[in-house]
């Protein structure tokens, strides 16, 4: 089969750098479900036809691997569930899964709660002195909260900041620029390597202090898994660098794309006060004032967070290397180039998605999804591949956005577009989210 259209020469590297997420947009609409660009030395297919992505994801995953890319993230991550493929990603999977099912979800909620009840306390704090609150920082705060006391047993978030600014660094360093620093071997002691090691030394901190905990205390059911995982060949237990690498992985996983979704979702309702309207309804009708528990269910709410997935999923473009030639939307895919896979492009696609730049949660309602292809939305992944944690992810969301609906009206600051700009690995906001709150029990 023929290759694909798409962007000539290396049209695309400014264009891209300047915008992705805009450039990556207009590929889609001037070349179709599959396009063609090149990115330095690389050949990358941008796969946004439902059917094709599917093929990727599930038909047939295992012509699409992890590859070149994620080579810089294992300077950082190392050998972990999101940079590893085969038997050594399948062992480790299986490992950890039990921590991440749906009968093991029961388990965070007190966390969330507790954290979630915290964080609204201080808020009629600021809702009373009139000052607003920034939702991106508040949101990062509350999920590494709920995120290590629910699955590491210690709390990390006094060393937040600390936190924040080496991953900041490391995202930074571990995207591709297409810069010759990144094709120098890493034990060379370039300004770059220094800096990836430099990182690496807090992460691990971080890790051992995590690990001291847990011997200590027993707590954190994902760390209580790792230490007692073996290889089920061999039978030898896992080793310090697994257990790291894997924690490490999922700490860099879960922590931003959960306050990235809850950011962007809570924006949407601030944004739409009809919406915020109607979760309002929803929550006091099915709780009546009483806190949500795991299995309360909220249509409503959870189309609301189902929506800001669609328009601004956290995980936004992810690649693949294709191994051997294939067939994707019926052109021809050649081993030895990329892929990259789009939530954002493929779920504002207006062949699938009617007035896809509109928010409107009515798509999400139970049986509104008739007739719509499945690789069509695509928040957490899908296939053998698909997120670890998105069971937990949706929980958390629908317990944090109802328990914040239930007691405040909240609506955003006038001021800057909040837009998404350059965002590199995750959605980001440009922008801090200023709202401004109103307490509801004194409505
Ligand atoms: C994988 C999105 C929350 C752990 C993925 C992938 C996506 C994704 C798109 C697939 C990437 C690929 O195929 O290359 C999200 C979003 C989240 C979220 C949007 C929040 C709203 C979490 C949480 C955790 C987590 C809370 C853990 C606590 C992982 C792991 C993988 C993964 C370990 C790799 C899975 C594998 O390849 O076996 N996530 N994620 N994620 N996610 Fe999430």
């Amino acid at each position: 089969a023929p290759g694909p259209a798409g962007v000539p020469g290396l049209g695309s590297l400014l264009p891209y750098r300047r915008d992705p997420a805009g450039f990556l947009l207009r590929l889609h609409r001037d070349y179709g479900g599959v396009a063609r660009i090149r990115m330095g030395p690389m050949v990358v297919h941008l796969v946004t036809d439902p059917e094709a992505v599917r093929h990727v994801l599930v038909d047939n995953h295992a012509n699409y691997v992890r590859g070149r890319l994620y080579d810089q993230f294992k300077l950082v991550m190392g050998r972990g569930l999101l940079t590893t493929d085969g038997d050594y990603w399948r062992g480790h999977r299986r490992a950890v899964q039990p921590v991440f099912a749906r009968k093991a979800l029961a388990a965070i909620v007190p966390n969330v709660i507790e954290a979630t009840s915290q964080m609204l306390d201080r808020w009629e704090t600021s809702a009373r002195a009139g000052k607003p609150v920034d939702l991106v920082t508040e949101m990062l705060e509350l999920t590494l909260v709920t995120l290590s006391r629910s699955l590491f047993g210690y709390d990390v978030s006094s060393q937040a900041s600390l936190l924040k600014s080496v991953v900041d660094s490391s995202i930074e360093i571990m995207f591709p620029h297409g810069y010759v620093a990144e094709m120098l071997p890493g034990w060379l002691p370039t300004a770059r390597n220094r800096r990836i090691a430099a990182n690496r030394k807090v992460l691990d901190r971080v890790i051992d202090a995590i690990r001291a905990n847990h011997a200590r205390t027993g707590d954190g059911p994902l760390v209580a898994l790792m230490e007692g995982a073996r290889h089920q060949d061999t039978g030898v237990a896992w080793s310090d660098e697994e257990i790291r690498d894997e924690l490490l992985t999922i700490y860099l996983a879960g922590h931003e794309t959960t306050a990235t979704a809850l950011s962007w979702a809570l924006l949407s309702a601030a944004n739409h006060r009809w919406a915020q309207e109607e979760m309002e309804a929803e929550i006091e009708a099915v709780l009546a004032g009483r806190l949500p528990g795991i299995d309360d269910e909220l249509p409503y709410t959870s189309a609301v967070i189902d929506e800001s997935l669609r328009m601004y999923p956290p995980i936004w473009l992810y690649p693949r290397d294709v191994v051997a030639d294939d067939v994707l939307g019926g052109y021809g895919v050649p081993g030895d180039t990329s892929v990259l896979l789009s939530p954002l492009v493929s779920q504002r696609n207006p062949e699938v998605w009617e007035n896809p730049e509109a928010f409107d949660p009515r798509r999400f309602l139970p049986g509104a999804d008739r007739g719509r292809p499945r690789m069509s939305y695509f928040p957490f992944g899908g296939g053998p591949r698909l997120c670890l944690g998105n069971l937990m992810a949706l929980a958390e969301l629908r317990l944090i956005v109802a328990m914040i609906t239930q007691r405040f009206r909240f609506s955003l600051v006038p001021g800057d577009f909040v837009g998404y700009g350059d965002s590199l690995i995750s959605l980001r906001p440009t922008t801090d989210m200023w709202v401004r709150l109103q307490s509801r029990s004194r409505a």
